[in-house]
């Protein structure tokens, strides 16, 4: 029907001889409209970005320019987004100086950079230095790294904090290609989501070019003491020197993932695919910046059993980076894709076995979404205008989002769906979607017209009827062990120690989300610690999960370890319900002397949502 109407319009205006006007007016019809960009699109809209910056780790300060070409709508203005930048000067291509203005403080949006053009020009550079806070930027010092020789720095765009190192039209909605050339501290090596250099150079100065069109919140840069190595022609590992080996081992996968991606929804679109660990206190599990994925460190469990984080942020190659989120309403199409995509890599690569446990535990992660969020966050398509999208994250967009494109697998055949992916991504590539195009596509390509889930499966909230739980065999043993332990710890039976490598990490983290805070005590956790040392594992996954169960059964025995672990660890999804858990059992001390010592370690987006969790006041 809505397509109807813009063939219907167009044909009129073709008619008419279309004016400008009416024509960005279809277009704004086809766009959906950001909410979260003071950008005027349709008057003059970036193609390309130059960088040319120096990162000052003294002054925690990014310093320089950044040149715009953008395509001019005869426009006397273009506006950029920036979040408290200092703006220096303003030149046209002459390198005359112009006129601009910053526009009053949004809380979300920052302010608006309103730069004084002519009709006819098409290129300005912006001189900015960045503050102390630059949102997107982590500073981290030495001891917060891994090797703990140098310091570090890295950024996080996504989703609206680019703007905050960067001056730019910051909404998904614009592609852009980018060059860039970085100025660090000799012994460091600067990355980007670009081509990238394997070695660090002799004076510090690094060049970069983006040549394939991405949106600015995939515009990143890392500076730190890593060394490369490669797995194989077009896949490889950054780390910082000790972390290499082990980090090349987790990962060795890596060049057949993307070899099975490739053969189920076409060719890998951006040449190389690297993986750059960060230090700890990275806020994201992955961050999915093309060419090079940023990822945790705490994925790096010594069994490759969390490889999925990789594939995860690879399907982003597709979903995300080459069709991408037209608006952060429209955020279940960057992840419910996402998810769909990583668990069909999983099953091809490691089997239906894997693929069933971490379809579990993304259903696990939903309930307790569905239970805890806002009831207005938990339909697909959402409405952020005047919101900050971070307040809508959540596994709804996740986890709501790979089960409906599940349903429509079981409902038209896998073989079916396969082809309609595969089309839909070559057919939309470096273009954006909306929930409403994609609706109209998938009615013409596969449902045969039928919406009948559109608005039961997209625009309402809570569960949709008929939902298909995911099963897992392997889930089911590591249950029925738990149920003999918990017998045997209420008989006294002698515990007798168990290695805990009889299991991979996800059964463990499934056998310790099933212990039951209400029916379960302390003693029996000191039981199960007894056979399996949990309290001492090294592994993130089984500690935060042990750490949780013992905060709200309050095994004090945890405590130091945990405290250490909030502290080293800056991955938001850790965090979360660690510190509700303690809030949870009403153990405000503990939680707030913890916090304290942990907060100078964690990222902004973490920093937010814990103050608002413990309402801590900076
Ligand atoms: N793109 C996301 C991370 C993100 C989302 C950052 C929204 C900022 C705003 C990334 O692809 C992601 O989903 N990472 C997950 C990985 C997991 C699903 C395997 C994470 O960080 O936990
Ligand atoms: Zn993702």
């Amino acid at each position: 029907m809505q397509k109807l109407v813009y063939i219907a319009l167009g044909t009129a205006l073709i008619a008419a001889s279309c004016n400008k006007q009416t024509t960005s007016t279809i277009k704004g019809l086809q766009e959906a409209k950001d909410n979260q960009t003071f950008a005027d699109l349709d008057k003059a809209r970036i193609k390309h970005l130059s960088l040319d910056i120096e990162t000052d780790f003294k002054t925690h300060q990014i310093k320089g320019s950044a040149s715009y070409q953008f395509k001019n709508n005869n426009s006397k203005k273009i506006i950029l987004d920036t979040e408290e930048l200092t703006i220096d000067s303003v030149l046209l291509a002459n390198n005359k100086k112009t006129t601009f203005k910053l526009g009053n403080r949004d809380a979300v949006k920052g302010r608006a950079l309103e730069i004084d053009i002519t009709p006819k020009d098409t290129v300005v550079t912006v001189y900015y230095k960045t503050t102390s806070d630059a949102n997107a930027l982590q500073w981290l010092s030495p001891e917060q790294t891994h090797d703990k020789k140098q310091p570090f720095l890295l950024s996080q765009g996504q989703a609206i904090l680019t703007r905050s190192w960067i001056p730019i039209q910051d909404t998904p909605s614009v592609r852009i290609t980018y060059d860039a050339k970085i100025k660090t501290p000799k012994d460091l090596m600067a990355l980007m989501s670009a081509i990238n250099p394997k070695e660090k150079s002799k004076d510090g100065i690094y060049t970069f070019k983006m040549p394939q069109p991405i949106a600015p919140y995939l515009v990143a840069l890392a500076v730190g003491d890593v060394n490369y190595q490669a797995i194989d022609n077009r896949t490889g590992i950054y780390a910082e020197p000790n972390l290499l080996k082990d980090a090349v081992w987790e990962f060795a996968d890596m060049g057949k993932m993307v070899t099975t991606a490739e053969k189920l929804y076409g060719k890998y679109p951006w040449e190389q695919f690297d993986v750059l660990v960060l230090p700890p206190s990275f806020p994201f599990g992955g961050m999915e910046n093309p060419r090079l994925t940023f990822a945790t460190p705490t994925a790096i469990v010594g069994d490759r059993s969390m490889t999925n984080l990789v594939a995860h942020e690879l399907a982003h190659s597709w979903s995300g980076n080459l069709v991408t989120n037209s608006t952060w309403d429209d955020f279940w199409i960057n992840e419910g894709f996402t998810v769909y995509f990583e668990r069909r890599i999983m099953e091809e690569l490691e089997g239906k076995d894997y693929a069933d446990m971490i379809s579990v535990i993304g259903f696990q992660d939903l309930e307790t979404s569905m239970r805890n969020i806002p009831k207005e966050y938990t339909s697909l398509k959402v409405n952020m205008k005047g919101k900050n999208p971070d307040d809508a994250f959540s596994d709804v967009p996740y986890d709501k989002g790979y089960l409906f494109l599940k349903m429509l697998e079981d409902k038209y055949g896998r073989e079916k769906f396969d082809i309609f992916l595969n089309n839909y991504f070559s057919s939309h590539a470096f273009q954006t979607m909306t929930t409403e195009k994609f609706i109209d596509y998938l009615k013409q390509n596969l449902t045969n017209n039928d919406d009948s889930f559109v608005q039961e499966w997209i625009y309402t909230t809570g569960w949709p009827k008929g939902v298909q739980k995911p099963t897992s065999k392997l889930f089911d043993l590591a249950e029925n062990q738990l149920q003999q332990d918990i017998k045997n710890s209420r008989n006294k039976v002698s515990p007798e120690k168990i290695a805990i490598s009889t299991k991979s990490t996800n059964e463990w983290l499934h056998y310790i989300r099933q212990i039951d805070v209400d029916k379960n005590t302390k003693e029996d956790l000191a039981y199960l610690d007894e056979i399996y040392d949990f309290t001492d594992s090294k592994n993130p996954e089984i500690e935060c999960a042990w750490f949780e169960k013992a905060f709200l059964l309050h095994y004090d025995k945890v405590n130091k370890n945990a405290k250490e672990f909030l502290v080293n660890v800056g991955r938001r999804k850790f965090l979360e319900p660690l510190y509700l858990a303690l809030k949870e059992s009403k153990q405000f001390d503990l939680a707030n002397d913890i916090y304290k010592s942990a907060r100078p370690n964690y990222h902004f987006v973490a920093k937010q949502t814990i103050d608002g969790m413990l309402n801590y006041k900076p």
